[in-house]
Formats: C-alpha cells, sequence, structure tokens
C-alpha cells in the first residue's frame, strides 16, 4: 500500500503537533471529553469504532500524540493521523485523503466551549474520526472518497459528493444486532448530537445512495433525517456507483 505520495496542493497547511506546549489544564479538557462521552460511546458505538479505538490505544487521560496514534494505524490501513493548520480548501483535503492522511487539527476547545466547537479540534478529529480509519474498509472507502473528488473540479458534483461525505463520515449510522448505532465523527465526538438521535428525535432511513444524494446538508440545526447502513460495504460500493456514473457524464442530480 503505498503511503509515500507527494503532497502539493495541501503542503502549506501541514504543521508539526507541538506536543510539549499542552498545559495540564488542556491536557484535563481532554480527559474531561473523553470521561463524559465514554458511557454513551461504549453502547451506542459500531463495533468498527470500538475495536479501532482499543487498537490505536487512544489515552483517556492525556491528549493524544499523533505521531504515536500514526504509528499503530499506518501498519494497518495505511492511514495516518497528519496535523494540519486548520480549516483547508477542497483540493487540499481532498488530496489528503486520496494520500491516506486524515488532516487532524491541532487545537483544542476550552472549558467553557465543551459541548460544542464552530469548527473541528483534536477532540473532533481524533476521538471522533480516526478509530475507524483502522477499519480496512472504512479506510479504502474514504481513500476512494479522496481520489474521486481530487478529479472534479464541477462545485455542483462536489456539493452533492459532499452530502454523502456528511451523511456517511460526519453522521453515519450502523444497524448492528437489531440496534442503530452510531460511527459518524459528529455524533460519536458529540452529546447533544449522539443523544438528539437516540432519543429518536431524527427519522433513521435505511442507507440508499440516491436518498442521500437527494438530501441537503443542514449545519445549523440538529438532523430530522440520517441514514443508517448495514455495513460498510455498502458506503465502499457506493463511492464505486457514483465514480462510474460521474465518469459517464452524470451530475448526479435528479
Ligand atoms: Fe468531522
Amino acid at each position: 500500500m503505498s503511503t509515500t505520495v507527494e503532497l502539493t496542493k495541501s503542503a502549506s497547511y501541514l504543521i508539526e503537533q507541538d506536543y510539549d506546549s499542552y498545559t495540564e489544564e488542556q491536557h484535563s479538557v481532554w480527559a474531561e471529553l473523553v470521561r463524559r462521552r465514554m458511557p454513551q460511546i461504549r453502547e451506542h458505538a459500531a463495533l468498527e469504532y470500538l475495536d479501532g479505538f482499543e487498537c490505536l490505544q487512544l489515552p483517556y487521560d492525556r491528549l493524544p500524540n499523533l505521531a504515536a496514534i500514526s504509528v499503530r494505524l499506518q501498519p494497518r490501513t495505511g492511514w495516518r493521523a497528519t496535523p494540519v493548520s486548520g480549516f483547508m480548501p477542497g483540493p487540499a483535503f481532498f488530496e489528503m485523503l486520496a494520500a491516506r492522511r486524515f488532516p487532524t487539527t491541532t487545537w483544542l476547545r476550552s472549558r467553557d466551549s465543551m459541548e460544542y466547537t464552530p469548527e473541528p479540534d483534536i477532540f473532533h478529529d481524533v476521538f471522533g474520526h480516526v478509530p475507524m480509519h483502522a477499519h480496512h474498509v472504512f479506510a479504502d472507502f474514504l481513500a476512494h472518497y479522496g481520489q474521486v473528488c481530487s478529479r472534479i473540479e464541477d462545485e455542483a458534483i462536489l456539493e452533492r459528493l459532499g452530502r454523502v461525505f456528511w451523511y456517511t463520515v460526519e453522521f453515519g449510522l450502523i444497524r448492528q444486532g437489531g440496534d442503530i448505532k452510531v460511527y459518524g465523527s459528529g455524533l460519536i465526538s458529540s452529546d447533544g448530537e449522539c443523544s438528539h438521535v437516540l432519543r429518536g428525535g431524527c427519522e433513521v432511513r435505511r442507507f440508499e445512495l440516491e436518498a442521500v444524494l437527494r438530501t441537503p446538508v443542514k449545519v445549523d440545526e440538529m438532523h430530522h433525517l440520517l441514514f443508517a447502513i448495514e455495513s460498510f460495504d455498502e458506503i465502499y460500493d457506493a463511492m464505486h456507483v457514483l465514480e462510474s456514473r460521474i465518469n459517464r457524464g452524470s451530475r448526479l442530480e435528479d
């Protein structure tokens, strides 16, 4: 598995994680965030997420060292958690996904905003996203997503593909043992979002690619509709369907 792809569009966003500069207060905020999320996660997260969490040995009481996580993750699926300076435009973001390097922020929310941050922080990125990258099918799906998106310039097509990302990577659900489990980072990392879904505040439909493509993303309200897969093969296959449709000239509109 090649992991030595040269990054060009994203190169200027790459930074080092200055691990020694984290304060004891920041480590303690991380520990508190993990302590608050774990009971719900143990009960309601997808098995694949829990497996990834264990495989990466994410720390409970200290902020994670991204290099140490990558040492455990890369031999398994080729993915790394790569520190970046913050928000990245699409082409740079997709280039990193295609190279199996997850753009990971290094800043952490403060104690006054434990539940919500307008932009992703290291808790959202590492606790929310990175454990899924240890799962082979999800890992291949996400790299393929990056490959497909990095070849597209048409904003309308990218907007449709953004819906696929939103309803899987960010807010994905899976049915396991008759129950709805969460694997999307926005649900994993947020008690409010996750509890809203688990309490039945949101319709959960069987994942169906056409329905996902028809459902716009709304970032400023709780979800009314989310989609549950039965297995990660479904989203892996969906990306191949999308790729061939795009190759045949479809703009993924109705
Ligand atoms: Fe995210």
